[in-house]
C-alpha cells in the first residue's frame, strides 16, 4: 500500500475537483490518495480523496492579510497540509526554521504536514545534496514528535522538468532520509518522492526502498494522467 499525492498547485477549479472526485470513485485500489488543492477547493465531500492544503500560515490567527491558519484548513476537513514546498521556500521566503513552526502548528491542528526536503541544482553540484537533505530533515521537523508526520523528497532540480535522478541516487536519498528519520525517533514515517512523476515510471520509482508513494504535479491535474499512477501499484 502507497501513498499517492498529487499536488495541483495554483492550477485546476472547483468544477475540476469534482470531476475528479467523481473519475476516482470507482477506481480499484488500497492506496491512500491525497489530493492537495488550492484553499479555494478544500472541501469537505471529497470521496475516495483526502484533501490537503498547500501551505499554512506560521501565525495561529491575526492580522496577516492574505493567509490561512492550520486550524481553518483543519475546519474544512482536510487532513493534511504540504509545508515546505520547494516553491514556497522559493517565493515565499520559507526556511527549515518557518517550516518546523508550521508543522507544529499542523500537528497541534490535527493535520498530517507533507514536510517537503530537497537540494537545488546549485547544492546537487556542489555534491551537497545528501548535507542539505539531513540538514532540511533535522531543522524542519519539530523536535518533540513521534509520529503523524509524512516527508517528501522533492530534488527541486527535477520539479516540472520532465527528468528524474537515477534510480541509484533516488535510493541513496531515501535510505539516507530513513537513517535520519530512525535516528530521530521517528522510524515508520512515510517518505515519498516527488518531481516529473508520471505514469511511464510511477511504479519502477515506488519499487526503491524506502519509496513509501509519490507527490504528484503535472500528472495529477487531469485523471487519465492521475488514475495510472494511482492504479500502477497494489
Ligand atoms: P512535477 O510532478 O510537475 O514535477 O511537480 C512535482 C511537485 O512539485 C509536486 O509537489
Amino acid at each position: 500500500m502507497k501513498i499517492i499525492a498529487g499536488n495541483w498547485k495554483m492550477n485546476g477549479s472547483f468544477q475540476n475537483l469534482q470531476q475528479m472526485i467523481k473519475d476516482l470513485s470507482d477506481i480499484d485500489t488500497q492506496n491512500t490518495v491525497i489530493l492537495a488543492v488550492p484553499y479555494t477547493m478544500l472541501c469537505t465531500d471529497s470521496g475516495k480523496i483526502s484533501l490537503s492544503a498547500q501551505d499554512i500560515s506560521a501565525h495561529t490567527h491575526g492580522a496577516y492579510t492574505g493567509e490561512v491558519s492550520a486550524s481553518m484548513v483543519a475546519s474544512t476537513g482536510a487532513k493534511y497540509t504540504i509545508i515546505g514546498h520547494s516553491e514556497c521556500r522559493q517565493y515565499h521566503g520559507d526556511t527549515n526554521a518557518s517550516v518546523c513552526t508550521k508543522a507544529e502548528l499542523a500537528i497541534s491542528n490535527g493535520l498530517i504536514p507533507i514536510i517537503c526536503i530537497g537540494e537545488t541544482m546549485e547544492e546537487k553540484q556542489a555534491g551537497k545534496t545528501l548535507e542539505i537533505i539531513e540538514s532540511g530533515l533535522r531543522e524542519s521537523v519539530p523536535a518533540n514528535v513521534t509520529s503523524g508526520i509524512i516527508i517528501a523528497y522533492e530534488p527541486r532540480w527535477a520539479i516540472g522538468a520532465g527528468i528524474t535522478p537515477t534510480t541509484d541516487e533516488i535510493a541513496h536519498a531515501h535510505e539516507l532520509i530513513a537513517n535520519v528519520l530512525s535516528d530521530m525517533g521517528l522510524d515508520g514515517t512515510p517518505i515519498l518522492y516527488g518531481a516529473s512523476v508520471k505514469g511511464s515510471n510511477a511504479e519502477q520509482i515506488m519499487s526503491i526502498p524506502h519509496v513509501d508513494g509519490v507527490l504528484v504535479g503535472g500528472a495529477s491535474l487531469k485523471s487519465d494522467d492521475f488514475i495510472p499512477i494511482i492504479t500502477s501499484v497494489k
